[in-house]
């Protein structure tokens, strides 16, 4: 019963919250805001910038442009030119290659808290296209002092047909990193030592898109119909207490991370019954394309539906940061060594996959910067 109370409650949280949301929701055409600095100019759009303390970057290329090549790279900022990273081969997949050893499809990478970078590939080759089970889907961590595979977690036990395994974070003090399903909504739960992984949260409210996404201030389309987009940017507070996700139609939850960690070992708290008990709404975010966490909490997070990147503090208040037109779909963003949040503005909704197979991606791409005076949560990296 007490279980059922609190289902409705969020449910009604959802649906009141959605009457009253903000009525700021469409397409921005106002000034530029003369902050913004050009961090980086690409030929392809990426949908996600990391970086090392020591000035290495390193970027994902979604390809949705239509352009064919490596997607993961390394940029040399000395002749403003890409390598593929790690090398050519883990980047030249096709359907006579093993799975477990190329890249697929890389939704994610970052440098993690331990240096080295880690490398979500969700095991399909394109949006829509079902995963390729058991190998496909992996997490792959790259030496960055060897530029070698330095492990890979393989997540086919963890992942179904249907699943878009999208981004990782870390609580490095319990050995769990978490990931978000897009595709069959939940959340994943990788033990890092033994590899295991464990899915939680399936289905749940929280994790589950209740609205497709909009961009640019209309739904998005792919294959005729709306695209729904489940769990998907997360974050882990600075002290490793929660866990902050949300589907990308927005609606951001939180959990604490010992309920999570728990559910890995006891599977009678996995249930969605019993931890979903344990969910909070925290903030009624708008459609997102990527957040960032810096080192006091804030969570930054891209609206895509207005050009803009809203700040949530830690108390769940939201305020704008920064709005410009030319913040077009912002995807993973990065805060960077030298107090800069990284806005890759990849354009995604002007994709391919999202146009009937046209892309109207306006080139070149542009990865923004902003000085925001803080730097990253060093859980997350340094
Ligand atoms: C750019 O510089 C990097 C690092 O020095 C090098 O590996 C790469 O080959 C260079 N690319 C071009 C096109 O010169
Ligand atoms: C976690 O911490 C251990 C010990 O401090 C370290 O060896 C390991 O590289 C860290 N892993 C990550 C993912 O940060
Ligand atoms: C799935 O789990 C089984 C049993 O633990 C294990 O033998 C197998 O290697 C796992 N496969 C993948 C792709 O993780
Ligand atoms: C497992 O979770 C259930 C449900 O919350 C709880 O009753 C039980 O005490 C837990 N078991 C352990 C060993 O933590
Ligand atoms: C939440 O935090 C912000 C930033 O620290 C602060 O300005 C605001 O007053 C706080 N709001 C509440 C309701 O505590
Ligand atoms: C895609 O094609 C359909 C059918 O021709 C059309 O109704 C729709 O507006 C097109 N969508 C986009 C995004 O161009």
């Amino acid at each position: 019963m007490k279980t059922m109370s609190i289902m409705n409650l969020k449910c009604v949280f959802f649906a009141v919250a959605f009457l009253f949301r903000p009525v700021a929701l469409q397409s921005y055409n106002g000034p530029e805001d003369s902050r913004l600095n050009v961090e980086v100019v690409l030929d392809v759009p990426t949908t996600g910038a990391s970086t090392t303390p020591d000035g290495r970057i390193f970027f994902v290329l979604a390809r949705v442009d239509g352009s064919t090549g490596p997607q993961l790279v390394e940029y040399h900022p000395s002749n403003k030119s890409t390598t593929a990273y790690p090398n050519e081969e883990w980047n030249s997949y096709s359907e006579d290659k093993d799975p477990a050893t190329h890249f697929l499809g890389v939704n994610s990478q970052r440098v993690g808290p331990d240096g080295n970078l880690w490398v979500v590939d969700k095991g399909a080759t394109s949006f829509g296209t079902p995963v390729n089970l058991p190998h496909g889907p992996k997490v792959v961590i790259v030496d960055l002092k060897s530029n070698e595979v330095h492990r890979t977690y393989p997540m086919g036990n963890a992942t179904r047909a249907a699943s878009l395994l999208d981004d990782i974070r870390f609580h490095n003090s319990t050995g769990k990193a978490y990931l978000t399903d897009a595709g069959s909504a939940g959340l994943i739960v990788l033990d890092l030592v033994s590899g295991s992984a464990v899915r939680v949260l399936d289905g749940d409210l929280s994790t589950r898109e209740y609205m497709p996404v909009s961009a640019e201030g209309r739904i998005v389309y792919t294959q005729g119909k709306p695209w729904y987009v489940s769990a998907d940017q997360l974050e882990v507070s600075p002290d490793g207490t929660y866990f902050y996700y949300q589907p990308s139609s927005g609606g951001m939850s939180r959990i604490e991370t010992q309920w999570l960690d728990q559910a890995f070992y006891n599977s009678s708290l996995d249930s969605n019954a019993i931890l979903g008990q344990y969910v909070e709404p925290y903030a009624f975010t708008t459609p997102t394309g990527g957040t960032a966490i810096d080192a006091d909490g804030n969570i930054y997070n891209s609206d895509v539906d207005s050009q803009r990147i809203i700040k949530i503090s830690p108390n769940g208040t939201m305020t704008t940061l920064i709005q410009d037109p030319r913040l077009l779909w912002v995807d993973a963003m990065w805060i960077d060594a030298s107090q800069r949040l990284w806005m890759p503005a990849a354009q995604l909704n002007r994709g391919e996959p999202f146009n009937n197979g046209t892309s109207k991606i306006v080139k070149p791409n542009y990865v923004y910067s902003l000085n925001i005076g803080v730097g990253p949560s060093p859980i997350d990296h340094a």
